[in-house]
């Protein structure tokens, strides 16, 4: 549960140009974000690809990629016609950092990494004020921006949610990994009482909820798969409910109950099942896929099967294949109702109701994923679960980081920095 210093909601007339850079697992992107206020806004974006490499060599190489793509960037987009820069001399563009990992903050513009997550693990940044290592890198390549605020994604779709829907309460991001965000009230986070900020304030909580249960394993039912699924990662024991529910393990649950099967000689006799052999070769983009399959025959099963992994299934065994789907996408939809449930519970949002942003791969392309939170909302809630609905959420590691970014601006212009 981690303060953000994101003091209270967006007002909706935030206005300007702003810059984002995201951070948050497969791609890096970057944005610019014109705010046009009255919860409007226009965004422009390049997205670069990021290297398995990258994501395990040293840390301060990996902001200065991030900072060499946004240099690109603003070349691209503030050059005049002969090739001139069209910002005044000493001009800087302020920017929002979207760093989907959870840190320690102290104020907006600081966060420690505790840990990282979803399987990065560039070196010599655990335990590092990243802000300050992309500042370095900012610096080396003599970029034009002043970077305001860092971010995590949770809370940059919660400000993002309320900025064009105000009656959004909680955000929720279920992708590579999962994690929600609400808006706290400051005299009730006893972790910054020390700081005597102003006890009618108002802050935004990262919950890291991926982190629950974590090492100790007292609480989430795991199957053997899931123990393999820990074991084997490159953090064991760490991110104990994330591994359950998030696009970067569903995949991986799925195959190893089938590399179960093959080495029981239950399925695929006498085929050479090698490309399944690989860990984490079956993404999790194939369940959506198979729990969508619209034919009798289960036609995209066999595609997946033959031409990702070269083996032949039966009608039977693709039977079990997508009922198998099912069990894992519904498990994951179910246990993210109880974070979900859990925030509710906390702020007493049930009689009133509540929109819940929600955004990832997951929630917006696996099928049934929302309905299948909802059904979860209404076993533990009763009918007034109904009370409770998800949306798809507006982009928060782009939009939401440029709100923040203005918001902090506003702030510090004020002379409410780092606290109000
Ligand atoms: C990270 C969170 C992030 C979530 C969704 C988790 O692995 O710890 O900070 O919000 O993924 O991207």
């Amino acid at each position: 549960m981690i303060p953000t210093f994101v003091f209270g909601w967006p007002t909706g007339k935030e206005s300007g140009d702003f810059l984002a850079l995201d951070l948050g697992g497969t791609n890096l992107r970057v944005c610019l974000v014109t705010l046009q206020g009255e919860g409007k806004f226009e965004m422009t974006q390049t997205k670069y690809r990021l290297t398995e490499e990258q994501k395990h060599d040293e840390g301060q190489k990996l902001f200065d990629f991030c900072a060499e793509c946004l240099k690109t960037f603003i070349d691209t987009n503030y050059t005049d016609g002969e090739g001139k820069s069209t910002l005044k001399p000493g001009e800087t563009l302020p920017l929002g950092f979207t760093f989907s990992y959870p840190c320690v903050q102290e104020r907006i513009d600081h966060g420690e990494l505790i840990r990282w997550t979803k399987g990065f693990g560039a070196l010599n940044t655990e335990g590092r004020d990243v802000a300050e290592m992309f500042r370095n890198s900012i610096a080396k390549y003599e970029i034009p921006v002043t970077m305001t605020a860092i971010i995590n994604d949770t809370t940059g779709t919660l400000i993002a949610s309320s900025y064009v829907n105000p009656k959004t309460k909680i955000a929720v991001i279920f992708g590579t990994g999962c994690n929600a965000a609400y808006m706290e009230n400051v005299k009730d986070i006893e972790k910054i009482k020390s700081l005597g900020i102003d006890d009618k304030a108002q802050m935004a909580i990262n919950c890291e909820w991926g982190a629950f249960d974590s090492f100790e394993h007292e609480h989430l039912p795991r199957t053997k798969y899931d123990v393999t699924v820990d074991e084997t990662s490159n953090k064991p024991g760490e991110q104990a409910f994330e591994k359950l529910i998030s696009g970067r393990y569903l995949g991986e649950i799925l195959r190893l109950v089938i590399c179960e099967l093959i080495d029981e000689g239950v399925l695929f006799l006498g085929q050479d099942t090698y490309k399944l052999e690989t860990p984490y070769v079956f993404e999790t983009a194939f369940l959506s896929l198979m729990e969508s399959d619209p034919t009798d025959e289960l036609l995209m099963i066999i595609g997946i099967f033959t031409h990702f992994f070269a083996v032949e299934t039966t009608l039977a065994e693709r039977q079990f294949f997508r009922a198998l789907a099912m069990l894992i996408g519904r498990r994951a939809a179910r246990l993210s109702a109880c974070g979900i449930a859990a925030i509710v519970s906390k702020m007493g949002y049930l009689d009133e109701g509540c929109l819940v942003g929600a955004d990832g791969s997951l929630y917006n392309k696996y099928p049934g994923f929302a309905e299948r939170v909802h059904e979860g909302l209404i076993d533990i809630f009763g009918d007034k679960g109904r009370n409770i609905v998800t949306h798809h959420a507006e982009d928060g590691s782009g939009v939401g980081s440029a709100i923040i970014a203005a918001m902090t601006k506003v702030r510090r212009d004020a002379g409410l920095y780092p606290n109000v």
